[in-house]
């Protein structure tokens, strides 16, 4: 088939705790972004419960894809393929979105897109900013991946940089959880440090100096060591030092890959990319650098269909339909295709 800017394609995400569809035209044109949240049935577990993620999904995938649709304005007869995420992600979560994809597809005699969740997180910036110029750099920040990526081209990655340990998500959650502020706990941290001194505690900065890898399982260790030693210290000043450090990192490395590639184009993906600390300290970065940097809407940073509809834009122009019989891949990493 022939893609092109009147092209309009369905997305469908259920990769975690979000079930979110959107409808994309031309792969940057929004004609509508639904996202519905499990946070309040996953909360009083204290973390994302698979087999409850999985139950909600199915009870939501539906009803969500026929809101996105309304909304767009269009019925299905609109749509001219249907993109779904097959991983990576909790299996069982990936799969109502993945077998709601394929079987509206089918049905509607319309191509059908595997799309990786990773790919995705690139295309945030490049969906709301798309006369941003390859190639680009890119900080993808979210709960199970800090990824530093040179995109040189659609389909054309390259890893620069990767966590050792935890990813940078995963450490606010870890921390916001050990200081029993709730979940997801980036948020929550986000919040408290606007109320707090961050440099009231020196947090080691993991790796500074080294390379362009991460390592956050040391100042999660480092928190909780505080926490103990010091029982009556203010947990705002606790989220503040520890938010600075971790932005700390993320902004050195980042700068530190942008001079080795050599590219002044830089763009940041991943619900972490929602930190306002880290938006705050890159842009004094692209000020000082002269970077052209592209920060997403908070709303395009953490996990959404818009995101999903316009990688399968592209994976659909450059590559051609996906496969029925494509299943889910929890393990997928950014490259590997479904
Ligand atoms: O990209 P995402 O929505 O889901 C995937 O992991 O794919 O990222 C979720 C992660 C969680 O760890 C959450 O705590 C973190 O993003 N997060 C934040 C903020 N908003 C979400 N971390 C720091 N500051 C925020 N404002």
């Amino acid at each position: 088939m022939s893609v092109h800017d009147g092209t309009v394609v369905l997305g469908i995400e259920t990769s975690c705790d979000e079930t979110a569809a959107a409808v994309v035209m031309g792969g940057t044109d929004v004609l509508s972004s639904v996202v519905s949240s499990q946070v309040d049935e996953h909360a009083r577990f204290g973390g994302v419960v698979p087999e409850v993620a999985s139950r909600a999904h199915l009870e939501s995938v539906v009803p969500v894809v026929r809101e996105a649709l309304a909304r767009a304005g269009t019925g299905f007869e609109r749509v001219d393929a249907v993109a779904a995420t097959a991983g990576p992600g909790l299996v069982g979560a990936l799969l109502v979105g993945l077998t709601a994809g394929k079987s509206m597809a089918m049905a509607l005699g319309r191509p059908f897109v595997p799309v990786n969740h990773l790919e995705a997180h690139l295309y945030a910036s490049l969906l709301e900013e798309p006369d941003l110029a390859l190639p680009m750099l890119v900080l993808l920040v979210s709960g199970g991946n800090t990824l530093l990526v040179h995109v040189r081209d659609h389909g054309d990655y390259a890893v620069v940089g990767q966590t050792i340990d935890d990813a940078a998500g995963e450490a606010f959650d870890k921390v916001a959880r050990y200081l029993e502020l709730g979940q997801p706990g980036g948020p929550a941290i986000d919040r408290l440090s606007g109320a707090g001194d961050r440099a009231a505690i020196a947090f080691p900065r993991g790796m500074l100096h080294d390379g362009l890898d991460f390592s956050f399982s040391g100042l999660k260790t480092a928190v909780v060591n505080h926490v103990r030693a010091n029982p009556d210290v203010a947990t705002h000043d606790v989220a503040a030092s520890f938010q600075e450090a971790v932005v700390d990192v993320l902004v050195a490395k980042t700068e530190r890959a942008a001079a080795a590639l050599g590219t002044s184009t830089v763009a940041i993906g991943g619900g972490v990319a929602a930190n306002s600390r880290l938006r705050e300290r890159l842009a004094e970065v692209a000020v000082r650098r002269g970077w052209r940097l592209a920060l997403p809407s908070r709303a395009m940073c953490t996990d959404n269909a818009a995101m999903i509809a316009a990688a399968g834009w592209h994976r659909l122009r450059l590559a051609g339909p996906g496969d029925l019989a494509t299943g889910a891949s929890p393990n997928l990493r950014l490259g590997e295709q479904p």
